[in-house]
């Protein structure tokens, strides 16, 4: 194992080096005009792959590509336990541009921070395990596991290809289970299992009146402005308390155990600095639920986006023809998205005004997933966590989605081990988005420590 751990310890420089290459590709899976870019991506992703002693291809699908990489397999000797490695290398859309205080697609090292899009989402979790595996076939030490990488180009888009990869390739990615680093950690000194995800139910409302811009001078007043519309629409959605009003919506959840709550309170929770990492002046949210239960075990209603009437320079006169949210609601265990969306639409078509349409297009969807945290991987998983970053990991729920999770669960029959690397403050689809490149190297040192304690656990 030192072989490993010092050839990693050896090689920092030119792994960061090797980040700012990953990140230097403006990988943006949602801009059409960045296709190009997403192959270049993964095709550099593939020869990285290669250069590193894994068995690599690029693989097509009806969107951006998909990388899938495995640790080469011996003919003979005694069947080793399989993982399988998933991560992203598409990113979230960098704009607003003039915010970044560097640009996002040109990394930057500050002090022991990288900055560029990407950076924590998802390039620097991803390579971090790809390192681990490097150090292990470079110092020709014997991989404890078998490991397959698949590292895709539709996470942040909804991964609408993932689902027909992994039935195509079902039988070679049958694994033992799915490691992912695409999650969080509170702070440097609290590495984390994440043993929950919140789902997701993407939808967007759209209001419609007149059948173009009128003069709001000449013909406001006569007819329903779909602007105001909508905000009424919307404001009926909470209470003033921050619970979601829609009947149903709350339906089957279920409540979180004392272990949890217990395992809550050992990450000590700062409301002062929480406020000042996110620029408020005071928090809300649900009543009666602590600011960790809100934003990882309670469902939410979000407004993601609100588009109408004129929004350039100065203004100008109309009634707007039409008004649009685009929503997300955050979901926990037993949320089913479809029976959101219908408690949704029949609440918001229950409350639209006379005088204007109504139109809900549901987007893409995903349960929220949980997994015990007392399994025999899970503990292997705690004890890699331990080791390489010298403190007591904690058990986190996340607020986050990473709706594959559920596939993999569904078409492979596997279940997911989340160890994130994310700080807090890295600013994942924000702009100015980072990465600590300390984390950086003691996610590497777990990824070589994980594959010995899996090993060591009989399946
Ligand atoms: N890495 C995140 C998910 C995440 C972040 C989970 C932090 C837990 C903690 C992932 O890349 C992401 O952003 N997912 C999207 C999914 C959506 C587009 C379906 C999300 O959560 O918004
Ligand atoms: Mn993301």
């Amino acid at each position: 194992m030192d072989i490993v751990l010092n050839y990693l310890k050896g090689n920092q420089k030119r792994f960061v080096e090797e980040l700012c290459d990953y990140v230097r590709f403006p990988s943006v899976s949602a801009q059409p005009a960045h296709g190009e870019d997403m192959t270049k991506c993964a095709t550099w992703l593939v020869k990285h792959c290669k250069a590193i002693g894994l068995e690599a291809r690029l693989c097509p699908t009806d969107g951006h590509p998909i990388v899938l990489a495995k640790t080469p397999r011996k003919a003979s000797g005694p069947r080793k336990r399989h993982f399988l490695v998933y991560g992203h290398y598409d990113v979230q859309p960098p704009e607003p541009f003039d915010l970044w205080q560097t640009p996002p697609f040109e990394p930057t090292i500050r002090g022991r921070v990288i900055f560029g899009r990407g950076t924590a989402d998802n390039k620097g979790q991803n390579l971090a395990h790809l390192k681990a595996v490097e150090a292990y076939l470079q110092t020709r030490q014997e991989l404890p596991c078998d490991l397959t990488f698949v590292i895709e180009g539709e996470e942040e888009v909804g991964s609408k290809s993932l689902d027909a990869f992994l039935r195509k390739h079902r039988a070679e990615l049958q694994c033992d289970a799915v490691v992912i680093s695409d999650t969080g950690i509170p702070s440097a000194k609290h590495p984390a299992l994440t043993y929950a995800l919140r789902g997701i139910a993407a939808f967007e409302i759209i209001v419609r009146g007149p059948s173009r811009d009128l003069h709001s001078g000449i013909f406001g007043g006569s007819v329903k402005n779909p602007a105001i519309a909508l905000a009424q629409i919307l404001a009926q959605v909470h209470d003033a308390h921050g619970r979601i009003r829609i009947p149903g919506f709350y339906n089957g959840i279920v409540k979180l155990s004392d272990y949890e709550r217990k395992q809550m309170a050992r990450v000590p929770f700062n409301a002062t600095a929480y406020r000042k990492l996110l620029g408020v002046r005071e928090l809300f949210g649900e009543r009666g639920f602590t600011t960790d239960e809100q934003r990882t075990a309670r469902p939410t209603f979000e407004i993601n986006g609100l588009t109408s009437g004129y929004q350039g320079e100065g203004s100008k006169t109309i009634v707007p023809a039409w008004a649009s949210a685009k929503v997300t609601a955050r979901l926990v265990p037993n949320q089913q998205p479809a029976q959101v969306i219908k408690a949704v639409r029949a609440f918001l078509e229950k409350h639209c005004p006379p005088g204007v349409t109504l139109e809900i297009k549901s987007g893409h969807g995903a349960e929220a997933y949980l997994v015990s945290p007392r399994s025999a991987d899970a503990q292997a998983a705690l004890r890699a966590l331990r080791g390489a970053f010298g403190r007591e990991p904690v058990l986190l729920r996340e607020g986050g989605s990473i709706p594959i999770v559920n596939q993999f669960k569904k078409i492979l029959g596997a279940e997911t081990l989340l160890l994130g690397l994310a700080l807090p403050n890295c600013n994942a689809h924000s702009p100015n988005e980072s990465f600590d490149l300390d984390i950086f190297a003691q996610g590497q040192r777990m990824s070589a420590l994980l594959w010995r304690e899996l090993a060591s656990q009989r399946s």
